[in-house]
């Protein structure tokens, strides 16, 4: 972004923005701690997922089999091998998410597939968020959910998923081009990706996270198909 503090004798004067317009900032990711301090009981059950440990497949020796059948070398570091890394982190290579050799601290935010790899980037939206909040309780009105379009978050799941799990040699999606995933429909059939028995497994099972009820902070725009099904069966959130 391209912002300046305009800083004279001392006093902060105005924050000017050159070259961009309002509203149509790009966002950075902002990492999973961020999201989870809000959404704490999505944020319990991602950790348990094999999504917020990805990376750690990456390294030497870990899940060694998998590896020696997909045709890679388990004693091999891949957690460096650019033609593994960007389907293991959240954003890679863009504003704010993981880079290779970054610092370690950083990086903890960034490493494995965490919320916004699927919600997308948040430093806009999470700010959309908060400020729906703040209006529910004061004036009792909810928020049209065109604001959260409008600032980035994705709604489209079954891309967001398709970028990962349907990027494969032979894969039937259109979009698929290298670096690829090794693990393929034929290497083992369990690698098969099926949206709609992930999304809709219940709780524990569930590879994204554990569903829970929205309060119905926003209203309107379009939610996907899911969304109803999921609400209607999601467990109430413990704070
Ligand atoms: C300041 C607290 C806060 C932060 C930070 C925050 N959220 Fe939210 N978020 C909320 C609240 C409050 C709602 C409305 C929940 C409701 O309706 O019960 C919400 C709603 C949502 C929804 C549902 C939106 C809809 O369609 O109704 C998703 C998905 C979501 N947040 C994901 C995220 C992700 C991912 C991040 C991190 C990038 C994030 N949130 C950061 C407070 C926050
Ligand atoms: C940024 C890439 C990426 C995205 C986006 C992504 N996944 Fe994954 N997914 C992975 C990786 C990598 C693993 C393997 C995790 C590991 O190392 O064990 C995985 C594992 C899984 C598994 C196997 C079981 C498990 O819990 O490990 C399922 C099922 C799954 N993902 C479903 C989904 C669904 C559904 C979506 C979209 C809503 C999605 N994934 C989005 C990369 C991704
Ligand atoms: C295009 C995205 C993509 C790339 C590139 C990619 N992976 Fe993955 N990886 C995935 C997905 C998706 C899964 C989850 C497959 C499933 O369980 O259905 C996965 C799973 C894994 C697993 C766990 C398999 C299991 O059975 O538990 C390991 C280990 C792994 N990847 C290592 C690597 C290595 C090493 C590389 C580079 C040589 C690599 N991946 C490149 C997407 C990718
Ligand atoms: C692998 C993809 C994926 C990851 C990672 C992920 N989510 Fe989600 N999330 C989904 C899907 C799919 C839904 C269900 C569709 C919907 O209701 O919008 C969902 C729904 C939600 C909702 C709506 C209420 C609910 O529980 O269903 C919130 C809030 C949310 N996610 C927050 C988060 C936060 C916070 C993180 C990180 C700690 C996270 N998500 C990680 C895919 C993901």
């Amino acid at each position: 972004m391209n912002t300046k503090l305009l800083v004279i004798g001392g006093w902060l004067l105005a924050v000017v923005s050159f070259g961009t317009p309002a509203g149509a900032q790009t966002p950075e990711y902002t990492g999973n701690r961020v999201c989870a301090k809000c959404h704490f009981d999505q944020g319990e059950a991602w950790r348990k997922t094999g999504h917020a440990k990805a990376f750690d497949s990456l390294k030497p020796s870990v899940k060694a089999a998998a590896k020696s059948k997909a045709g890679l070398d388990p004693a091999k570091d891949y957690s460096a091998d650019q033609n593994c890394v960007a389907c293991h982190v959240t954003g890679h290579g863009g504003a704010g998410g993981y880079k290779t050799g970054m610092n370690p601290d950083d990086a903890k935010l960034v490493v494995g597939v965490s919320c916004e790899s699927c919600h997308g980037a948040g430093s806009i939206y999470r700010q959309k968020h908060a400020d729906a909040v703040d209006k529910l309780k004061a004036s009792g009105e909810t928020t049209d959910r065109q604001v959260l379009v409008d600032t980035k978050q994705n709604f489209d799941y079954e891309s967001a998923c398709a970028r990962c799990h349907l990027n494969y040699q032979g894969s039937p999606w259109a979009g698929a081009k290298p670096p690829y995933s090794p693990f393929t429909p034929t290497v083992d059939p369990k690698y098969q990706f099926d949206f709609n028995k992930a999304v809709r497994a219940s709780g524990d099972k569930n590879p994204v996270h554990t569903h829970y009820k929205l309060r119905g902070v926003f209203k309107g725009g379009t939610v996907p198909a899911i969304r109803a099904d999921l609400q209607q069966n999601a467990q109430e959130p413990e704070e």
